[in-house]
């Protein structure tokens, strides 16, 4: 029986590509809490941040990861690149299945969302700073709320699929 698989990571690190490719690979469900709380919400995340808050939004996280633990199916969960700041979102993830940390490089990340407007939180000046910082910042956290690190620069989500194949099959003795 395949247990769910969860992707955190920064934003652009290739979370909803490479989860769109292992979720058919797999025949998982594919879940991504972005477009979950969407629909649930009936708006954008830009527009629960400017309407509600960041901070709502985080609670936004909180309730659907507690509801994804009672869901029966397994999945691949893409996760929010800042849900697993909060502590209890960490122990919730692990608890969900083995969490995966795409790990990117600024560069990378600059390079993939030039021209993007949907991520609020690198809209305006001086993005090359903010994702430099926060980057810094949500390192060791990322590491914290993981089982593996897969270093995504310069790679295809075919390569990554594999590296995560590849480290299962190690955690289950397959
Ligand atoms: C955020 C990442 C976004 C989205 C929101 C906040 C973050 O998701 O949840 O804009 O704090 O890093 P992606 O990582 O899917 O872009």
């Amino acid at each position: 029986m395949m247990e769910n698989v969860i992707l955190i990571g920064f934003m652009g690190a290739g979370k909803t590509s490479v989860g769109t490719l292992y979720s058919q690979k797999h025949g998982l469900d594919f879940i991504d809490t972005d477009q979950m709380i969407e629909e649930t919400e009936g708006m954008t995340v830009s527009r629960i941040f400017e309407e509600k808050g960041e901070e709502a939004f985080r609670r936004m996280e909180t309730g659907l990861l507690e509801r994804l633990t009672r869901k029966g199916k397994a999945a691949l969960i893409s996760a929010g690149g800042g849900l697993p700041l909060r502590e209890e979102n960490r122990k919730l993830l692990k608890g969900l299945g083995t969490v995966v940390y795409l790990d990117v490089s600024a560069e990378t990340v600059l390079s993939r969302l030039k021209g993007d407007t949907t991520r609020p939180l690198l809209m305006g000046d001086h993005v090359k700073e903010k994702v430099e910082n926060m980057l810094k910042a949500r390192g060791p956290i990322y590491e914290e709320a993981s089982h593996v690190k897969i270093d995504v620069n310069n790679k295809g989500p075919e390569e990554i699929v594999s590296e995560i194949d590849h480290f299962i099959g190690l955690e289950f003795g397959r």
